[in-house]
């Protein structure tokens, strides 16, 4: 199908587990997502990381340690073309707390979900750089508490962050495209409709179409790594950017 896009147009993307599937990090809602083996009850929500901190620790820690084994794959590499070669307003929020929009060159990124590799303190504030464990007997280097440190991710009951931005380029868009996401997390999973609402032209890349697939005037299904990047020539070329 021919894309219409020009090249003023401001593109507003949202990506989800899927598009790292392919590097090998897990997807939460498949048959073998992350949600069929851990309740996400224990490991992502306040209350969980009240009652067992060291439980949260050790889940994130080892997803912390889990991405020295991957690398960014061809459609975390798609999209970070796009934003280099993109004239109009670019937006790339993912959900995904891995880094790997980040290796592959993407800056105009909003990871809402928070990221990993990041530590806060809960007593002071303080967001430091995290790659090692996190444990409940660390002292925070700022304020130098202790048991203070948790990961910078948003769990469930938690606001998400810079929404702010988020809806700012949501009410903006010409082109809002979601990849790789089950859809079934607000507020991302409300995004298509924002979008829609202020007239903007939606596709939606997934392995599968997700339920919320009516919502999207168009639909591309397959692997991430095989339909990002075909759609993402399909738009340079639309715009005559090939
Ligand atoms: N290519 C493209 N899409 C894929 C691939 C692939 N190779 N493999 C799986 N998918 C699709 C699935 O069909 C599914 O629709 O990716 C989607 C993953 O959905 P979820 O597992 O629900 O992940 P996501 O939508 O990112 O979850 C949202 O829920 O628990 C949380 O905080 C967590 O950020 C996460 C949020």
């Amino acid at each position: 199908m021919q894309v219409k896009i020009r090249r003023s147009d401001s593109i507003v993307v949202l990506t989800g587990a899927g598009i790292s599937r392919e590097s090998g990090l897990d997807t939460f809602r498949d048959a073998d997502g992350v949600w069929a083996r851990v309740r996400l009850e224990d490991v992502a929500t306040p209350e969980g990381y009240a009652r067992d901190p060291e439980r949260v620790h050790a889940f994130y820690n080892a997803r912390r340690a889990a991405l020295e084994t991957v690398t960014p794959n061809a459609a975390h590499q798609a999209l970070a073309a796009l934003e280099a070669r993109w004239p109009g307003n670019f937006l790339l929020v993912t959900q995904n707390i891995d880094d790997l929009h980040d290796r592959a060159g993407s800056r105009k990124l909003v990871p809402m979900h928070g990221e990993l590799l990041k530590a806060r303190c809960t007593a002071c504030g303080d967001l430091l750089p995290w790659t090692g464990d996190l444990s409940t007997g660390m002292a925070c280097p700022h304020c130098l508490r202790q048991g203070t440190l948790r990961p910078h991710v948003v769990w469930f009951g938690e606001m998400p962050l810079e929404m702010e931005r988020i809806y700012a380029a949501l009410a903006d868009c010409d082109l809002f495209l979601s990849i790789g996401t089950s859809g079934n997390v607000y507020p991302a999973a409300g995004f298509v409709a924002e979008a829609s609402g202020h007239g903007a032209h939606s596709v939606e890349l997934n392995l599968e179409r997700s339920q919320g697939a009516h919502l999207f005037a168009e639909g591309r299904y397959g692997p991430a790594t095989q339909v990002v990047p075909a759609f993402v020539r399909d738009l340079l070329a639309a715009a005559g950017l090939d």
